[in-house]
């Protein structure tokens, strides 16, 4: 059988792997010797979109037309469709308009992104010329998460290729469009993927979200009318382009355009990312990742990133891999971080880790959030430790309903989600816990796989890191400075 690489997170070379299964597109110059260079992009008509649209003087409707037509949904986690967002762009501004990128991933076991920069920058690149272009954008910036350096060095090389060969710059291709395209290097604020965060960030300030409305695309990097898309987003545009919006939307399912990289991680035998039409079954997508490891059975699956609902085996054996389909079984797609948990992890320990992070991650501007993350962290910890009550479930939930919908920004709500729906699926678990004072899963893998696993080996925050390293070291499961309990 012929093979291809598969881009897999523990090795900076690209694996080698069974390509039945895999439909790159993102991530299609992962079969060249050097994947991120301007060489192996070219050979496979990189930046060919954008001289086309920009000789051709193609018409701005005429490509947000294709982009619609493709069923492109943002990729950053929300799912809003991208060529509907363009069109809010105002056409007529007089001054500068501005595009941003969205390479901060910081949430829990996504780790895509960083390989579309680390294996196909200039696809990245010329996705933001071609936004550009379309939008009227004069500068763009990619702000990309605070811990990958080596990722970050990557794609600012590739922009300094980009520019040597006459795709950004003054006057691209001759024309009257030009572009200017820079990296940003953010601090590792979770919070800073949040848009208007990043926004704040790139201005040079505290990364805290903004009100909304007004939104980015009236009033974004330094007040001025600005584009926020996702990096697989942008990334996906050259090949809508080459092949047509109906193409991309017949590769995947009605309402889930395209391909989808997804990150798995947690108890599987082949973690890594995994670039599949919309629509794949879960279980040929498990089937990828090699199955649940250690021949052992599946308990659970977030199957988007811990902002998304927890499933149980049950609800998701059945469930394809696309918006819709994982909605009707009870969850999201989220941004495609699918996180596995096998017979051994305690959920209890796994939502009290999940807790942490965000009450560690919370900006703390708004009340409901800032006290709410907390509450939840402490009441989780206090089961945890032996002491929990049987009102505590209702503690937790009723709290957790009081955080939804009542923030300034979408975290507050991926704070609450996880508590709700771990507690839905798993009371007996939780009850267990606070009846017996310790865990219901006797060989509680927890402190080398599981969510911790997943952090290991796909979250590389300082504070992950930190944590882990505190988790490893003294065998307990005290992360740094505790709030009161
Ligand atoms: C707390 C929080 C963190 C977020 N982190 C990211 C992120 O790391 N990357 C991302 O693309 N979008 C993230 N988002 C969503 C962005 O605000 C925004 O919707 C997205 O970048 C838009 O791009 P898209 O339409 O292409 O998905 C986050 C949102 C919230 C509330
Ligand atoms: S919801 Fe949380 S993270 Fe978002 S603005 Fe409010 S306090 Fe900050």
């Amino acid at each position: 059988m012929s093979t291809i690489v598969q881009s897999n997170m523990q090795s900076q070379k690209p694996v080698m792997s069974d390509p039945s299964g895999q439909t790159l597109l993102c991530l299609r110059t992962l079969a060249e010797p050097n994947p991120a260079s301007l060489a192996a992009y070219e050979k496979l008509g990189g930046y060919g979109q954008l001289k086309r649209i920009v000789s051709e003087k193609v018409k701005a409707v005429d490509i947000i037309t294709q982009v619609k037509m493709s069923g492109l949904r943002g990729r950053g986690g929300a799912g809003f469709p991208t060529g509907l967002k363009w069109s809010f762009m105002p056409r007529y501004f007089d001054g500068t308009k501005y595009l941003v990128c969205n390479s901060d991933e910081g949430e829990p076991g996504t780790f895509k992104d960083r390989d579309i920069l680390r294996y196909n920058p200039h696809q990245l690149i010329e996705g933001m010329a071609i936004a550009a272009y379309t939008l009227g954008a004069r500068v763009g910036y990619n702000y990309i998460h605070g811990e990958i350096w080596q990722d970050y060095e990557i794609f600012e090389n590739a922009l300094f290729e980009a520019k040597a060969a006459g795709f950004l710059g003054e006057n691209i291709f001759g024309s009257n469009f030009s572009f200017d395209c820079y990296a940003v290097h953010g601090y590792g604020a979770y919070i800073c993927g949040e848009e208007t965060a990043l926004i704040e960030s790139i201005e040079g300030k505290k990364g805290q979200p903004r009100f909304k409305p007004p939104f980015p695309a009236s009033y974004g990097v330094f007040g001025k009318p600005t584009n926020v898309n996702n990096t697989e987003s942008f990334a996906s545009i050259p090949w809508i382009l080459q092949h047509g919006g109906e193409a991309f939307a017949a590769l995947g399912v009605p309402n889930s355009g395209g391909t989808k990289l997804f990150s798995v991680s947690g108890h599987v035998e082949k973690p890594g990312n995994y670039e599949v039409k919309m629509g794949m079954p879960f279980s040929e997508l498990l089937g990828l990742a090699g199955g649940v490891w250690k021949g052992r059975s599946l308990k659970a699956v977030i199957p988007g990133g811990p902002s998304t609902a927890v499933m149980t085996a049950e609800m998701i054996q059945n469930a394809t891999m696309d918006y819709d389909g994982l909605s009707k079984a009870g969850s999201s797609l989220g941004a495609g971080s699918m996180i596995v948990m096998d017979e051994t992890t305690c959920m209890v320990k796994a939502l009290k880790r999940l807790s942490y992070f965000f009450y560690e991650e919370s900006c703390g501007q708004c009340t409901p959030c800032r006290e709410g993350t907390g509450w939840l962290y402490r009441v989780l910890n206090r089961i945890t430790e032996g002491n929990g009550k049987m009102e505590d479930l209702d503690l937790l939930t009723d709290v957790s309903s009081n955080i939804s919908g009542r923030t300034i920004c979408a975290l507050g709500d991926a704070a609450a989600t996880p508590v709700i729906s771990f507690i839905k699926h798993f009371r007996p678990e939780f009850e267990y816990y606070i009846k017996h004072g310790k865990s219901m899963v006797e060989q509680d893998s927890l402190q080398v796989s599981g969510i911790d696993h997943t952090m290991v080996n796909t979250h590389i925050s300082g504070v992950q890191e930190l944590a882990k390293r505190v988790y490893i070291k003294d065998g307990s499961d005290k992360f740094g400075a505790e709030p009161n309990a």
